[in-house]
């Protein structure tokens, strides 16, 4: 088996908020990324998801654990500015473009303080605007972009330095569908042709679906880490955790035919063809292991 070098390791991650009512952000996180490798965090309001990321990207710092991130030890970091620059892009909801800046300019700022002439800042920042599709954008401001088109210059940013790998927390989470459907491309392509590692927050499962590997949060913790195989077992793993999955797994056959209105024999044969398919899906997912 080819062994891909791991870009991001955390070890019992801890984060509490607050002093008084303290709010367990991350409850123990034990999380393996290797290079190359293209994957979403999934999971409910709160449960952590921004707070991981801003940990990988050394936003802010854990309560507890460790994170390191291609080979270092976040917690022994002394220059953070230059680890965040070099080492990890950062895609937000909300682009966080500079105003009066042009989009050229916005992508050069991360190589600012990198020791790169200014002519080469120049073409890189051009080839990377041409990359996400804007090569006759360089000149224009934030406000005389699209969402969808500010999104691309945020994501040419994250890559200024080339680097190991992009946190994009819901970049599709303020565009239309079309819109958002053309980050995920553009990510995708530049996960594929450029071997960039990159992760994902959403809570869009299509947004996932389009990725090799879903993590679920709750609570602060990974409940769910699969990777995608095919659209009909992440149908199954769906339709598992629907109303209908439950009753299927757990309730009574009756129970199941009058919610969907069968009562004949041969469908009951295929309610326990479901109910096995849905058995299977769930047993292989509580088996996987990080790759
Ligand atoms: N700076 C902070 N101070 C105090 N509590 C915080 C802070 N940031 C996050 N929290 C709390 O930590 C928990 C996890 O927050 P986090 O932002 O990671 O959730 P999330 O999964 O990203 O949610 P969402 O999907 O709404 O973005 C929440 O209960 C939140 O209220
Ligand atoms: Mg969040």
């Amino acid at each position: 088996m080819n062994k891909r070098p791991i870009v991001v390791e955390t070890h019992a991650l801890i984060k509490i908020y607050g002093d008084g009512a303290e709010i367990h952000a991350l409850d123990g996180v034990d999380l393996v990324i290797l290079r190359g490798e293209f994957l979403t965090v999934m999971g409910p309001s709160g449960s952590g998801k921004s707070t991981l990321l801003n940990m990988i990207g050394a936003l802010d710092k854990p309560t507890g654990g460790q994170v390191i991130v291609n080979g270092e030890d976040l917690a022994t970091i002394r220059d953070v500015d230059r680890f965040r620059a070099r080492t990890v892009g950062f895609v937000f909801q909300l682009h966080n473009l500079l105003p009066a800046l042009t989009a050229r300019e916005n992508v050069e700022v991360p190589m600012h303080g990198q020791s790169i002439g200014e002519r080469e800042m120049r073409e890189r920042s051009e080839h990377l605007l041409e990359l996400v599709g804007l090569p006759d954008r360089m000149r224009h401001l934030p406000s005389q972009l699209s969402g969808g088109q500010r999104q691309r210059v945020a994501v040419a940013r994250a890559l200024a330095n080339d680097p190991a790998i992009i946190l994009a927390d819901e970049p599709t989470g303020s565009l239309d569908t079309q819109a958002g459907g053309e980050i995920v491309d553009l990510l995708e392509h530049i996960n594929r042709n450029q071997g960039t590692t990159i992760l994902i927050v959403t809570h869009d499962p299509k947004v996932a679906r389009r990725t090799r590997r879903i993590l679920t949060m709750r609570d602060g913790k990974i409940a769910d880490d699969h990777r995608v195989e095919s659209p009909v077992r992440e149908d199954l793993r769906d339709l598992a955790r629907s109303r209908l999955g439950s009753m299927l797994l757990n309730g009574a056959k009756d129970q199941v035919l009058a919610e969907i209105g069968l009562d004949q024999h041969d469908e009951e044969t295929a309610i326990e063809t479901l109910r096995l398919l849905l058995n299977r899906t769930l047993t292989d997912q509580d088996t996987h292991d990080a790759q």
